[in-house]
């Protein structure tokens, strides 16, 4: 028989909930949680789905923005099952409660994001389960991030700051960039609802840090502007957002041709040379950010396809 070596998480830690402070301690997130649970909306009666006319579109254009709307889906699955394991988190270290309230809203809002991008596939034809070849799935099937939550030696700090101010705030600005070029109004409605809700997400990441960053020790700060590089370049510049920015094989290319055609029928979608200026900026932005808020500093950054350091 083989002993199979376990690496402690989290889980392997009694659960000591009492005494259980439900203060508030970080007020700004707990007004970002009252925030959440007043602007919940419905993916099924909230967007204008009846004019969303698929008859309107080619084969090739339905099949493309049905695996267009599935892969968004798959995305806002990761959060899906990321979300919990941070919950999880910051109740067995007792983080600030606002963090567990808001936390349960955002699982939710990950899930609804995700019946939404479902329901789109739906319309259009039929949700895909999967990617059409394994070899993207590297690409697109994790960040890792819910099996770091649950690491006790990963500093929370740095999964939040590579996850939210660095990964949502990229996500983020994509959102903002489809709604401004996609014409069909069903793609653009549920574009705008996501958005709403990912503004929140992103706040609370820069709000926890922000209460987070002077208590560090200098490895502790080095460790989290790790991560962030890390989330970067290994994550968002292997195409985990963007399947341009995958590296060149049969399975990207045709996840590229895809986009193209969603992006051509109107129904969402960009494409390299729309996308690579708003993807060049939201790094600046996120750098440009960390070194005010937190001081930190980040490096250049390179891509066989961006001309030059970003
Ligand atoms: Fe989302
Ligand atoms: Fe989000």
């Amino acid at each position: 028989m083989s002993a199979v070596l376990q690496v402690p998480t989290i889980l392997d830690a009694p659960e000591q909930r009492f005494p259980l402070d439900l203060g508030v301690r970080i007020p700004k997130i707990r007004d970002l949680f009252h925030l959440a649970t007043r602007n919940q909306w419905n993916p099924a009666t909230d967007v204008p789905w009846d004019e969303l006319d698929p008859e309107a579109y080619t084969e090739e254009q339905r099949r493309g923005a049905r695996m267009y709307w599935s892969r968004r889906a798959w995305g806002e699955y990761g959060a899906i099952s990321e979300s919990p394991a941070l919950q999880i988190r910051y109740c067995q270290e007792k983080h600030a409660p606002d963090m567990r309230l808001f936390f349960t809203i955002r699982s939710q809002e990950e899930s609804r994001h995700a019946e939404v991008c479902y329901r789109m596939a739906e319309r259009l034809g039929g949700y895909i389960e999967q990617p059409a070849r394994t070899a993207f799935q590297g690409s697109v099937a994790t960040h890792g991030v819910r099996k770091l939550a649950l690491d006790p030696e990963v500093p929370l700090e740095g999964i939040i700051a590579a996850l939210v101010c660095a990964a949502e705030e990229i996500a983020f600005d994509v959102f903002r960039h489809l709604i401004e070029i996609t014409p069909n109004p069903v793609a653009k409605r549920v574009c705008k609802l996501v958005m709403r809700d990912e503004v929140r997400h992103c706040a609370f990441g820069w709000y926890f840090m922000n209460t987070r960053i002077k208590q560090l020790t200098p490895d502790q700060f080095e460790r989290v502007r790790q991560a962030v590089i890390t989330m970067i370049e290994k994550v968002e510049l292997n195409g985990y957002h963007s399947a341009w920015l995958a590296p060149s094989n049969p399975a990207s290319d045709s996840e590229i041709e895809s986009d193209r055609i969603t992006w051509e029928a109107g129904l969402g979608a960009t494409v390299e040379e729309l996308e690579k200026p708003v993807f060049v900026d939201s790094i600046a932005r996120i750098r440009r950010q960390m070194k005010e808020s937190w001081d930190m500093e980040l490096p250049m950054f390179r891509h066989p396809k961006i001309a030059g350091e970003f």
